[in-house]
């Protein structure tokens, strides 16, 4: 299985932090922030990543990263994302990395207490389809929300203004070599982007979806607050427990 970190984005939300830097590169307690997706992927049995990067520092990524020796990678890939075209406009930009493999994707600013590899060795066993992971918070509508049904996922709706359940997708998907022909069947969603809220809505209306729910802590650390909470869920607990 590949691995595919998006790590691009302009990270407005964190101005001034992110106005010289790229958010991927601040600090989480003792690590720049990319180290956790990195970990988690190589946590999960995957030794070949491609991380996909834009803006003004992207060359810090490979000063930092180098050929990913230090986590233990066989190879570290780089891809470089022109503005800002969302997260599925990122994941495009791998079809020739990822190679008709499964693949798994994680934002470069999700961190996680454990660990996923039994929702990858799962997912190896599906042989077709995606698989998402689901997470209760307290705060559903900043991300893509699960509509459920007992345990049947009907749908995933970004961002509404009313959540229909506690549980969101975190940004760990697990795809199979269709998801770049439904990337290219996508429009621009309201705010200009190519939402992978509406690759995933597109596996499930396929009956080509299943998801699972992630054990420990997980956060996003792209707003002040999900940063503070990062800083101190990982100082506290630590992150990546294997
Ligand atoms: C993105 C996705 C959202 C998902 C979240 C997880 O939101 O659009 O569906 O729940 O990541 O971190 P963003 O934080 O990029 O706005």
């Amino acid at each position: 299985m590949k691995g595919v970190i998006l790590a691009g984005g302009l990270g407005t939300r964190l101005h001034p932090l992110t106005k010289v830097t790229n958010k991927h590169l601040l600090p989480v307690y003792d690590k720049p922030m990319i180290y956790y997706p990195i970990q988690a992927l190589v946590n999960a049995g995957i030794r070949d990543i491609m991380l996909v990067t834009g803006g003004n520092s992207a060359g810090d990524f490979l000063r930092l990263l180098g050929n990913g020796k230090e986590f233990g990678l066989s190879h570290l890939s780089y891809a470089y994302q022109e503005g800002e075209g969302g997260i599925a406009a990122a994941l495009s930009l791998t079809e020739h990395f990822v190679n008709r493999e499964p693949v798994c994707v994680i934002l470069g600013d999700n961190i996680i207490e454990r660990n996923i590899i039994a929702a990858a060795r799962a997912y190896a066993k599906q042989e077709s389809g995606a698989k998402v992971l689901l997470k209760e918070v307290k705060d559903p509508q900043r991300f893509g929300v699960a509509v459920l049904d007992g345990d049947r996922l009907v749908r995933i709706e970004e961002k509404p203004k009313e959540p229909k359940s506690p549980y969101i997708t975190t940004g760990i998907y697990f795809y199979d070599y269709e998801v770049f022909d439904i990337i290219r069947t996508l429009k621009p969603s309201a705010r200009g982007e190519l939402e992978i809220t509406d690759v995933n809505n597109a596996y499930l209306e396929r009956g080509r979806l299943t998801w699972d729910l992630l054990d420990g802590w997980w956060t996003d650390a792209g707003t002040f607050e999900s940063l503070r909470l990062a800083n101190a869920l990982v100082a506290e607990t630590g992150a990546n427990k294997v």
